[in-house]
């Protein structure tokens, strides 16, 4: 049968053995774009993400005023507007990408003009509303459409506010302190659960002044950015795919070089070490703010236990929930997922496509409105899988395919390239068969 531009057929792995260095993160990649666009002079960034969410808020900068200036495949030069941005002719287009959108409001929101917008069919059905409601308390205006993209934006000066934000959310803590970065007073936002601080991180290294508390984080405007030179750690939430990969096969040794390590973003690493895995971190250094290093990865003799993913670690694990849940089979006692229903609003139904794909390769699996069970010492056969366009989902099952007995066919493979267009190369890479 003839494979379509679109699929890609994974043949079952002996082993996982080798060693890597991944493409730049891109939740940093895209703060880097946007903070390096909005300030005054010329940043530059090397292993910058390759990933199609990232050309995507460049683009958005390039519209409004930034020159981006491509110096390799992965590295760029970008010229930023100095705390003004220009209306753009166009509709700003933010692809599949719910970062973009969501933090470039914040930015746009205090500035002169009117901004539209607009992103794919999955962004128009993702919620917008989560970053409308702190917006308006500042004082923006901003129209939805049933609480969905097209976002228009007219926007003006704001006042200062103090935030509780409903749902754990990094891109929404992010978009209020963008709009407080140019607004005159102290912006606090109050978070419960501690989301990724890249924001935070990338704003103190272009110049700007942050107070953290446990549960809060302030800024007091305006303040002016300076550009930067950046080289991107390694995203790891790309290397959540060969780390639970490596693990499903006793033999598997896998290093992984040059690694973003961020305390807010390393609970994988912790979970796979609950769940039965060796993994050493080496050669830890701090490059701008960022924690980078070295894991090294292999499984133990015993074989996968199980876990429980509830609370604070599930809004943690956000990204990395499809792919523990599709090796859970292969763990001996399962693994359980609750309080993670924002995965039901992300690129796709994740709770959903998850609980199907583990059913079209011969799982038995309890959905929940909120999470997931998936039993252990379940085998896997070859299936066809629907990634419904998400790449993480398309990774994910990518990873079960491994190991399960037959072939299985990825329809939507293509949707990797949104966050990771090298991902099947680097896979062939590894994977020993
Ligand atoms: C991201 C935050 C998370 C995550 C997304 C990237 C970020 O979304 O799922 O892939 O870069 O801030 P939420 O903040 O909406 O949970």
């Amino acid at each position: 049968m003839p494979i379509a531009t679109h699929e890609r057929l994974i043949r079952p792995a002996r082993n996982i053995y080798g060693s890597l260095r991944l493409p730049g993160d891109k939740s940093i990649s895209h703060r880097y774009a946007l903070l390096g666009g909005f300030a005054e002079g010329v940043s530059r960034f090397t292993n910058f993400s390759t990933g199609a969410d990232c050309a995507s808020t460049l683009a958005c900068m390039q519209a409004l005023g930034a020159t981006v200036n491509r110096t390799g495949p992965d590295s760029l030069e970008i010229t930023g507007v100095a705390g003004r941005v220009t209306q753009p002719a166009q509709q700003l287009d933010c692809g599949n990408s719910g970062s973009t959108m969501r933090m470039i409001s914040g930015l746009l929101a205090p500035q002169t003009g009117r901004f539209t917008l607009i992103g794919d069919d999955s962004l128009s059905r993702r919620p917008m509303e989560r970053i409308r409601q702190p917006l308006e308390a500042m004082g923006a205006r901003i129209a939805l459409t049933d609480g969905h993209a097209p976002l228009v934006i007219d926007g003006g000066p704001l006042r200062a506010v103090d935030y509780t934000t409903p749902v754990p959310s990094a891109q929404v803590k992010s978009c209020i302190l963008l709009a407080g970065l140019q607004t005159e007073g102290t912006t606090t936002v109050h978070e419960a659960v501690r989301t990724r601080d890249h924001s935070e991180l990338a704003l103190r290294a272009f110049g700007a002044t942050l107070t953290r508390t446990a549960g809060s984080v302030s800024i007091a405007g305006p303040q002016a950015l300076h550009a930067i030179d950046a080289s991107v750690p390694g995203d790891l939430s790309s290397a959540a795919f060969f780390l639970c990969a490596a693990i499903l096969f006793p033999e598997s040794s896998l290093v992984i070089d040059s690694l973003g390590l961020n305390p807010t973003r390393a609970t994988l690493l912790d979970v796979l070490t609950m769940l039965g895995a060796r993994v050493s971190v080496l050669n830890l250094e701090e490059k701008n703010s960022e924690l980078v290093g070295v894991v090294q990865i292999a499984p133990r003799p015993e074989g996968l236990g199980s876990v429980e993913i509830s609370g604070a670690l599930s809004a943690q694990l956000i990204d990395e929930l499809p792919v523990l849940a599709a090796i859970a089979p292969f763990t001996s006692g399962g693994i359980r997922i609750r309080n993670a229903k924002e995965l039901r609003v992300k690129e796709s139904d994740r709770i959903a496509l998850v609980a199907r794909n583990l059913r079209a390769m011969g799982a038995e699996v309890t959905e929940f409105d909120d999470g997931l069970d998936v039993p252990g010492n379940q085998p896997l056969h070859g299936a066809t899988i629907d990634s419904g366009g998400d790449h993480r989902i398309a990774m994910a099952f990518s990873v079960a395919a491994l190991r399960a007995e037959g072939e299985t066919l990825i329809q939507g493979a293509d949707s990797a390239a949104i966050s990771f267009p090298e991902f099947f190369d680097l896979l062939d890479q590894v994977a020993e068969r």
